[in-house]
């Protein structure tokens, strides 16, 4: 056998632009597998809007299985079609991505919202800096599998699995009249404490607020008016008790908005639940130069997937356009969660190596996409931030 460890990664490009981002994603697993004696078995499977379209299915059958039981970790392109809806009303290619976080109980959704230097953020102006670079480096843990997605997420994981779809119990809204639509926010102790966790532990592998070097957790939620977040909120403060030597901070979510583009610098890690955990890393990644920086981890307590926070991107796609930094730095994630996983040093190395090579690459500034001032392709800086990658691997 060639290779010490061999990894089984499912790539999942889906729709639109998350096909290209996936080439560069499977680039770089490609070019370690070259330079080390780690493998990676990559199954293409296709999936999304588009494949629904196309084939009345959201991905082949046996998919969902293959993800949760055969492969080691799941790449994720993006998902979202214009016009691809299931007769339910649901999004289709839902199974995919929310049928994942939901049915393989993917509980922490971490977003890592980090500004390079040679980055430009995107709070005013077009390509202005009024921050170091080092002042914009926290991780946000949204809740993945309850909340005000609760329902959707449990259709799409009850069609992915084959179950019988789940219908929320009918409620009544006294006072209200005609047609009425609505979304159940269940949060549950249990989902608040393990997500809690899991942001406690990351801020003891982090070096804390750029600002002040503290080691912070905040609490962002909306408990002065919603009971889920109350309990969120106290389920907080009992995780706490755990880590006495983590400074504690507390925010609503409409003020948060405010304080991470003012402050930034204040902010190590956050823990939110999920629907203004999916908002406030869009307004996040401004802080690091847009939506093609943001990367992500679905992570529970056996499976994970990765994937670039954006979406599809219709408009350009096919046009090797956009910024694969966001799929590079999932990849990153991957061979880090992988690394933790299993307790391989190695992988943790080669992922610091990816993402040093991602700063170098932003640092030299030369080739950049459309959206950090450049006119570079999508795989042109694909195949740059790989060379470099190569160089670094070739001289361990
Ligand atoms: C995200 C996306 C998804 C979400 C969509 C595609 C269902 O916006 O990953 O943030 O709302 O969670
Ligand atoms: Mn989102």
């Amino acid at each position: 056998m060639r290779f010490m460890s061999d990894y089984r990664i499912a790539v999942l490009p889906g729709d639109g632009t998350g096909k290209e981002v996936a080439v560069e994603a499977m680039r770089i697993l490609n070019t370690v597998q070259e330079h080390t004696n780690h493998g990676f078995e990559q199954t293409i499977i296709p999936c999304g809007g588009e494949h629904y379209l196309n084939t009345g299915e959201e991905w082949a059958e046996g998919s969902f299985e293959f993800c949760r039981d055969e492969a080691d970790a799941i790449f994720l392109g993006a998902i979202g079609h214009p016009g691809a809806v299931l007769p339910n009303g649901d999004l289709a290619g839902g199974s995919v991505i929310l049928g994942m976080r939901s049915g393989f109980d993917l509980y922490a959704n971490v977003r890592p919202i980090k500004l390079y230097e040679g980055v430009p953020h995107k709070v005013h102006g077009k390509f202005t800096q009024i921050w170091e670079p080092g002042m914009v480096d926290m991780t946000v843990l949204r809740e993945n599998t309850e909340g005000l997605y609760h329902s959707l997420l449990r259709r799409s994981a009850d069609r992915a699995s084959g179950r019988d779809p789940y219908e929320p119990v009918e409620m009544k809204f006294p006072g209200l009249e005609g047609e009425i639509a609505y979304d159940p926010r269940p949060i549950s102790q249990k989902g608040s404490e393990r997500l809690i966790r899991m942001g406690f532990e990351i801020a003891e592998t982090r070096n804390g607020a750029p600002g002040d070097g503290e080691k912070r957790v905040s609490c962002i939620d909306k408990s002065n008016v919603l009971r889920g977040c109350q309990l969120f909120r106290k389920t907080f403060d009992q995780v706490a008790t755990s880590y006495p030597n983590t400074s504690l901070d507390y925010g609503y979510i409409d003020a948060f908005t405010q304080w991470i583009t003012r402050n930034p610098e204040h902010y190590d890690v956050v823990v939110t639940p999920n629907m203004f955990g999916d908002i406030a890393t869009d307004l996040g990644a401004v802080l690091q130069g847009g939506m093609g920086m943001a990367a992500s981890a679905n992570i529970g307590d056996s499976q994970a997937f990765f994937e670039p926070v954006h979406g599809s991107a219709p408009k350009y796609a096919g046009l090797n356009k956009v910024n694969p930094i966001a799929s590079i730095n999932s990849i990153q994630m991957m061979l880090d969660w992988l690394g933790r996983k299993q307790g391989n040093d190695d992988l943790l190395m080669i992922s610091s190596l990816i993402d040093q090579s991602v700063a170098d690459h932003l640092k030299d500034g030369r080739l950049l996409t459309y959206d950090l001032g450049g006119d570079a392709g999508c795989s042109h800086v694909g195949e740059s931030v790989a060379a470099r990658l190569g160089e670094k691997l070739s001289q361990l």
